[in-house]
Formats: C-alpha cells, structure tokens, sequence
C-alpha cells in the first residue's frame, strides 16, 4: 500500500484554502505583515510558488495516505540546486490533528527518500522552527541532523515591556528565520 499519493486537484485546492490564510497568521503573528495585506500577500506568494498548482514543475504535491488509504496529511517538496547538487526541500509536512502520534509522518519521510533516490538527488533539507520541538524529535529519529542553527538573545526593552518579551522574542525570532528560509 502506497503512503504517499500524487495530490489531486481537489485536494490541492483545499490544502490551498487552508494554507494560505494559516500562513497569512503566521506573518502577521511574526510582525512581518499588516494584518490588512496579509491574506493578499500570502495568495501572492503561493501563487509564485505554484504557478501551475499540484502540477509545477519542481514541485512534488504528496496526500499521506494511512494502510486503509485514507488521507491522514500532505507532504510537499521542491527540487533545488544547492552547492551544485540537486536536493529535495520539504517547504511541508502535516499531519491531521487526530491521527498524529500514529507514525504517519515517519512513514511519509520515509517514503520521500524513496521519491528522492527516484528523482536522483542527493539529500532532503528542510526548516524547522527553535519551538517545534516534536518535529525536531521526527527528524533526528530519522537522521536529520542541523547545518543551521539560529540564535536570539534579547537586549533592552522590547515593544511588549520588561514583564512580557516572550511573545516580542518570538516575533523577532521567526522574522529573522524566515528571512533565512527566504534565500533557501
Ligand atoms: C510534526 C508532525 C508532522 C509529526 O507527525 P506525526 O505523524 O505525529 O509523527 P510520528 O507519529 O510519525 O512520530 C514519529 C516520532 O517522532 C517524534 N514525535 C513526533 N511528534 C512528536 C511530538 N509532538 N512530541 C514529541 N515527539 C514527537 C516521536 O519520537 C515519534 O515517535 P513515538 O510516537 O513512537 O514517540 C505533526 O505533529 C504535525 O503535523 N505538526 C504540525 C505541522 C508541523 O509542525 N510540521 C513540521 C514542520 S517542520
């Protein structure tokens, strides 16, 4: 039984629905968007990332399928060229809320190398923010190990007041690894 399955255009356009206002939070939750332009912002840069939806070129769409085939997540990946060797970069991998903890993210990665020795590339790279620390967990299980590790400490007062930097941390922190995973 297949775990990974070509997205179809139904699904793709809920994924879709779903990703872009979820993605359009985050960048406002990260102070790098006004809360008005987000949403358009977001449609943008999904459109720019996926001209063509499921069928970009580059671009591998996956629904994770459970062992009775039913969708339990998404993965997707781009081809890059990074230092001369071309790699898989997962921009996702989600799970269903209720089917987490089950394996089926560790077996969708697993299937990926599959899909990569496949394609003829030589590794998988992704990005995972300081706080998702289960995620972390999934990947260094599997042989994931840091190239980049960002680091934030904060100095004076911040916007939110001494009694209150955390949610200011985290907006300085995600802004400043987004621009990261930007250039990636
Ligand atoms: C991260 C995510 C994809 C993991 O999916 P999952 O199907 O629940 O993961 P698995 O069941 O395959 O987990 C395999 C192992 O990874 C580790 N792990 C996974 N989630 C974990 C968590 N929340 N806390 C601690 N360890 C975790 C565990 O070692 C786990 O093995 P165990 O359950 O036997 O202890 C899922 O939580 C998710 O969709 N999160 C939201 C989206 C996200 O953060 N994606 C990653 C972006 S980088």
């Amino acid at each position: 039984m297949p775990v990974l399955r070509p997205m179809t255009q139904s699904e793709y356009a809920a994924w879709l629905a779903a990703t872009i206002p979820a993605y359009a939070a985050d960048k406002v939750a990260s102070g790098q968007w006004a809360e008005d332009a987000a949403l358009e912002l977001s449609k943008k840069e999904y459109g720019e990332l996926l001209p063509q939806g499921p069928e970009t070129p580059g671009n591998h769409l996956f629904t994770i399928l459970d062992e009775k085939a039913t969708p339990v997540g998404v993965l997707w990946f781009a081809v890059k060229t990074k230092f001369n060797a071309r790699i898989a970069f997962v921009f996702d991998v989600t799970i269903l809320e209720g089917r987490r903890r089950q394996g089926h993210a560790r077996q969708a990665l697993l299937a990926l190398e599959d899909e990569v020795r496949k394609l003829g590339l030589s590794g998988i790279a992704l990005h995972v923010f300081g706080h998702n620390t289960g995620a972390q967990a999934l990947y260094a299980k599997l042989g994931y190990r840091p190239t980049n590790i960002s680091l934030f400490k904060p100095i004076g007062l911040t916007v939110d007041g001494p009694d209150q930097p955390s949610r200011n941390e985290e907006r300085q922190v995600l802004a400043v690894e987004d621009e990261y995973v930007a250039k990636m």
